[in-house]
């Protein structure tokens, strides 16, 4: 693969996805592929594509929140001679184009809804009509797509349809930001310097705090801001601007003295549970100066997976990890119980294993 294409990273969360890819490329299976700006959305897309058995046929992206409605239409399906003013002719669109291989959807989130039935009706049945066309086009289109919303909260404020949503996130795949996975930091800084250094400054001499710098800073705009960052460097050479740059931002985001002033707040509310506290107090203590405070929402979906885990790990032990009856207890599928095992990481305990050879 070309290195363009390259999914760096040792974390687990990366690893997990390097594995995932691997198992799903040639199921056609629909996917979503969810996280912040920046996070390398795109790059997975990519991959997934370029791994496939579609990789020689085209990798066409389509960004839903660009354009409007009508064009964005027209732009999916393409329209036929003398469907509006203006069309003196057939234009496929890139549901064509992509024939045989990967359209990419990015921004689903904000496809207008007059446009998610249309394409709920690709995914059903492959086929569509174009704009002012007679006849359907059949198409053998891999649909990938990317959003940095959540969608099932788009879906329950009625902005994105549930019927759609079901068809398109088959499987669901998480880039979780650069802040969280800092194990990556010095891989994907050591990736881009050999990248780019050859490209814009062979002779380049870096300065030893930028690496330290680079792993302690947030990274609100991900691996994005740090390629461009570190683009910057090797054509500027201007370390010591960024740096200003760089801890302007990190005193714009939440500080420990923010979190230590919340701190006794929320726990004198007593209705947060103590291992999400006992989180927001290590990340108090962390030795870097910035706090990355986690969102209300991902401290909720923490929490809410961490009571998941503890509950399907008691069902388990009580069951003698008898998954079926499990799952029956749970009132979820097998399957969903066995991705909630790989995704939770829950390990069956040793002597268990035993008991039953
Ligand atoms: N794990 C990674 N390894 C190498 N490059 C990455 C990685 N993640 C992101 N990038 C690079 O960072 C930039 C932003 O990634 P992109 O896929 O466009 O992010 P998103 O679509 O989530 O906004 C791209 O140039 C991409 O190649
Ligand atoms: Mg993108």
């Amino acid at each position: 693969m070309d290195i363009m294409d390259m999914i760096v990273g040792e974390s687990e969360p990366i690893k997990r996805i390097k594995e995932l890819i691997k198992q799903i490329v040639d199921t056609d299976l629909t996917v979503v592929i969810y996280g912040e700006s920046g996070v390398g959305k795109e790059l997975v897309a990519r991959s997934l594509h370029f791994q496939s058995h579609r990789k020689d046929f085209p990798f066409v992206k389509v960004n839903c929140a660009a354009l409007p409605s009508e064009l964005l239409e027209s732009e999916l399906f393409g329209y036929e001679k003398g469907a509006f003013t203006g069309a003196d002719g057939l234009k496929p669109g890139k549901f064509e184009q992509a024939n045989d291989g990967t359209i990419f959807l990015d921004e689903i989130g904000d496809m207008p809804l007059t446009l998610q039935s249309k394409l709920l009706q690709v995914l059903q049945d492959g086929e569509f009509s174009r704009i002012g066309g007679k006849k359907d086009v059949k198409v053998n289109t891999w649909v990938v797509s990317a959003t940095n919303h959540d969608l099932e909260n788009e879906v329950k404020r009625g902005l994105f349809r549930e019927d759609l949503f079901y068809r398109l996130n088959i499987i669901k795949i998480l880039v979780p930001p650069l802040r969280d996975r800092k194990e990556d930091i010095p891989i994907l800084f050591e990736h881009f310097l050999s990248r780019y250094g050859k490209q814009f400054n062979p002779d380049f001499v870096l300065d030893k705090e930028v690496l330290d710098i680079f792993f302690s800073y947030h990274w609100p705009g991900n691996v994005r801001e740090m390629e461009n960052y570190i683009k910057r460097l090797l054509v500027l050479n201007d370390w010591e601007q960024l740096k200003e740059e760089m801890l302007d931002k990190i005193h714009a985001a939440p500080t420990r003295r923010d979190m230590a002033i919340a701190a006794p707040d929320v726990k004198a509310k007593e209705k947060i549970s103590r291992d999400v506290l006992e989180k927001l107090i290590d990340l108090g203590e962390e030795k870097e100066r910035i706090i990355s405070l986690p969102s209300l929402k991902e401290i909720k979906k923490q929490a809410l997976l961490k009571i998941e885990k503890e509950v399907i790990e008691e069902v388990l032990k009580r069951t003698n990890w008898n998954k079926k009856l499990a799952a029956r207890h749970l009132k979820i599928s097998y399957k969903a119980l066995l991705y909630k095992i790989k995704e939770a990481d829950i390990k069956k305990p040793p002597d268990l294993d035993k008991e039953r050879k």
